[in-house]
């Protein structure tokens, strides 16, 4: 009456293998998960049991033991769920025996025994592959996502019922393969382009500029000048994603639960926070630290549109990311790294002074700032 079951857990970017190990003994009917798993796996027991009992299965009046191994790492996520019923359903005899060590489970359980889609499903996928698990079992939704890794097979599934139909060898279900492949032949396509900026031959050539080389870039001028909008051209003059870097940034989207497109992002990320913006929401956190707009704008544009709004510790958490190209983020649960390479774009405009300086005589202009800005 004991059985182990594969699935993965999440810290920032990097994947934990899982192994469930459940355990059905005589004694009083209890249901206990124990191996540091946080409230959003003690309360997929009341999924697990509802969605077994809503597939046709009587739930077992026994001492039920699920063990989260390795016990020494904090879970969360609700990605567990379908292990979970999984490992209480072969402990029971309803699901055949199979190599546990070839194939992983990933689903989220409703109570009417459907699965979910999960967040961060590509990098799981991608951390099962390096564990050398050949076949990944995933919510049908998350198919597209998770079928990016070719050297894994990939199992689409709609509810609990069809996987235990699937392991027993009732159901044959094809290894899903996505009808879009990544090339970088493709074209992007963008709503606008850099092309709509008229006349601006400075601002224009400083923006080429800076996109040829990577270069950070502030944008000062008056009000209405087009420093907003030239800002917002400037990914569509930057060069398409590698296969490698649209990975990078798929994944980051994945695991904060952004992602739009069915496949692979290609276009730059281009993130504009509003000033309003506090320093967690800008480097990343909260209890589970999740990507910050930082990591959000990974090897794309960050763009701080009237910069001198935002307030000045905001400013400054933004230092490290730049010069380390990756952000540390300190938890009692856990200390997570996210990447951050990303062109700071920033724009403002310049102080009222410089157009009309009688008004203003207490201001001193610096010299540098007198020869960029045209009075
Ligand atoms: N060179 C330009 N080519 C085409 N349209 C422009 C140009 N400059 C400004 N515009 C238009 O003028 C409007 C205002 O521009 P935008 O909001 O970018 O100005 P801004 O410099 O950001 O101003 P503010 O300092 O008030 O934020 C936009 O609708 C934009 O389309
Ligand atoms: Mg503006």
């Amino acid at each position: 009456m004991y059985s182990k079951i594969n699935t993965c857990i999440l810290q920032g970017l990097n994947g934990h293998l899982i192994e469930v190990e459940t355990d059905l003994s005589r004694g009083m009917p209890v249901f206990n998960i124990v191996g540091l798993p946080d409230a959003s796996i003690k309360e997929s027991k009341e999924r697990v049991r509802t969605a077994i009992k809503n597939s046709g299965y009587d739930f077992p009046l026994s001492r039920i033991t699920v063990n989260l191994a390795p016990a020494n790492i904090r879970k969360e996520g609700s990605q567990l769920d379908l292990a979970i019923a999984l490992g209480i359903l072969q402990a029971m005899g309803i699901v055949a025996d199979f190599n546990y060590r070839n194939i992983a489970f990933i689903g989220e359980l409703s109570l009417d025994g459907r699965l979910n889609p999960v967040e961060g499903v590509l990098p799981i996928v991608i951390s099962l592959r390096n564990f050398g698990i050949k076949r990944c079992v995933v919510p049908y939704e998350n198919r597209d996502e998770a079928a990016v890794i070719e050297d894994i097979e990939v199992i689409p599934v709609k509810s609990l019922k069809q996987v235990i139909n699937y392991l027993n060898g009732e159901e044959e279900i094809v290894p899903y393969k996505s009808p879009i492949s990544f090339s970088q032949e493709d074209e992007i396509q963008y709503d606008i382009d850099f092309s709509d900026i008229m006349g601006q031959e400075t601002l224009r050539r400083a923006l080429e500029v800076a996109a040829a080389g990577s270069h950070n870039i502030l944008i000062i001028g008056p009000p209405g000048a087009g420093k907003t909008m030239a800002a917002q051209r400037l990914p569509t003059i930057l060069p398409s994603l590698s296969f490698e870097e649209a990975i990078e940034v798929t994944k980051i989207y994945s695991i904060s639960g952004l992602l739009t497109s069915k496949t692979l992002i290609k276009n730059r990320p281009f993130r504009a926070p509003h000033h309003t913006a506090s320093a967690i929401s800008l480097i990343g956190g909260g209890r589970i630290p999740r990507p910050g707009e930082v990591s959000l704008a990974h090897h794309g544009v960050l763009f701080l549109d009237e910069i001198l709004e935002f307030k000045r510790d905001v400013l400054e958490v933004l230092r490290q990311p730049i010069e380390d190209e990756v952000v540390t983020i300190s938890r009692v649960n856990a200390t997570i790294t996210y990447p951050s390479k990303f062109m700071l774009v920033a724009s403002m405009n310049p102080c009222p002074c410089v157009s009309n300086p009688l008004d203003y005589p207490s201001h001193e202009i610096p010299s540098r700032a007198k020869s960029t800005i045209p009075a």
